[in-house]
């Protein structure tokens, strides 16, 4: 793309808004590609041997133990809005034993801290920070670390979004020097790194840079969910606008991200699409250590208000647990040892050699 068909950028508070209305609605789903978990069958055990009661959803991330596996992905800060989002975000997450991710912390890099004050709510829950790859780059370690204890955070989450950030007006399209951030951030900071994608999905290329420079943990966020191209493309004008039409669909879905990655090493947390806690379970069956849900949320809260996100979260946790009893595992562990049933066009991402083959009828 030429660099002058770049608009100015709009000022980050305006922009983090526009995101938060666009992200309300359904228009920014992705349109022909799904997150292929729908392509997962788990099980049904007719005999589990189980009480219901005797589920165990629990599982660790990034060194924190999560009642279920389930965690709140990265929406926003830097805005009003977002303090009070947030405090309810994190709230759920402290009541059920989740994980919460901040939006990107970039705005308290020049000092706004509207939406990154959660601790008092969330004593407990495994928080993520979170800041974009390329901000990481220009910022020192300490400047980092700040932001980071600031927040009381237990991981930072490095955000990349290269298909974003092309079709963004203004958008920043230099991604060089990335892996030696990356490693920088890895060896230097005092917490976990997570790098995580923001809705096109790690391929296995780069989940393998990534263990070779120390990461143990990444976030897929795949397509198949929210189009980050799709929410650009909307606030785009003109050329940009056509662009963004023919890349709204671009990335790894979800469920193929997992698959790419499930035998690296790497604690995964399955992003993008995840609506409810049977596609959670899907994502946990084929190796993720837990499921990420971003917009879903963000829209049972803005219908809902604080009672409707409280009862999709628990929707979602009762679907988490019916799916591990009817397949007769009483553990995510368990659940990762049952035979599963994968579709044609998830199959076709499952390396060779992966022991997902064996498990997986195909
Ligand atoms: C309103 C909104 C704002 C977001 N802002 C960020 C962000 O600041 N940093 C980030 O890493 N991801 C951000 N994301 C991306 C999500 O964390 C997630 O990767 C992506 O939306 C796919 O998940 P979903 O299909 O459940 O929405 C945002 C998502 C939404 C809906």
């Amino acid at each position: 793309m030429p660099p002058d068909s770049h608009d100015a950028p709009a000022p980050i508070s305006s922009r983090k808004a526009e995101h938060i209305a666009l992200c309300e609605t359904d228009d920014v789903a992705f349109r022909a590609q799904t997150n292929l978990l729908d392509e997962v069958q788990l099980v049904h055990d007719a005999l589990p041997e189980l009480a219901l009661e005797d589920i165990d959803l629990s599982v660790t991330f990034c060194g924190k133990t999560l009642k279920a596996p389930l965690i709140i992905a990265a929406m926003t800060g830097g805005t009003a809005q977002a303090e009070s989002i947030n405090r309810t975000l994190a709230d759920v997450a402290q009541r059920h034993g989740l994980g919460f991710g901040f939006g990107s912390q970039r705005p308290l890099l020049s000092g706004v801290t509207e939406g990154y004050a959660v601790r008092d709510v969330a004593p407990d829950a495994l928080i993520l920070g979170n800041l974009g790859l390329v901000q990481a780059r220009e910022t020192s370690t300490a400047a980092i670390e700040r932001l980071i204890t600031t927040c009381g955070a237990d991981a930072l989450c490095l955000h990349l979004n290269p298909a974003m950030e092309v079709i963004q007006p203004g958008g920043d399209v230099d991604f060089r020097d990335g892996l030696k951030t990356i490693t920088r951030l890895v060896q230097e900071l005092s917490v976990p790194v997570v790098v995580k994608e923001t809705g096109c999905g790690l391929s296995r290329d780069l989940g393998r840079r990534l263990v070779d420079v120390g990461v143990r943990w990444v976030d897929t966020s795949g397509a198949g969910g929210t189009s980050w191209v799709g929410v650009e493309t909307l606030r785009a004008k003109a050329d940009q606008r056509a662009l963004g039409e023919r890349f709204w669909d671009w990335g790894i879905p979800t469920a193929a991200s997992v698959v790419q990655l499930a035998d690296l090493g790497l604690g995964i947390c399955a992003t993008g699409g995840v609506a409810d806690g049977l596609a959670a379970a899907h994502a946990v069956a084929l190796g993720a250590t837990a499921a990420g849900v971003a917009r879903p949320f963000l829209q049972a809260l803005s219908q809902g208000g604080p009672e409707g996100l409280e009862r999709r979260v628990r929707l979602v946790l009762d679907e988490l647990r019916f799916a591990h009893f009817l397949s007769g595992a009483r553990t995510p562990a368990a659940l990762q040892a049952k035979p599963i049933l994968v579709g044609p066009r998830l199959a076709r991402w499952i390396p060779k050699g992966s022991p997902l083959r064996d498990r997986a009828m195909l």
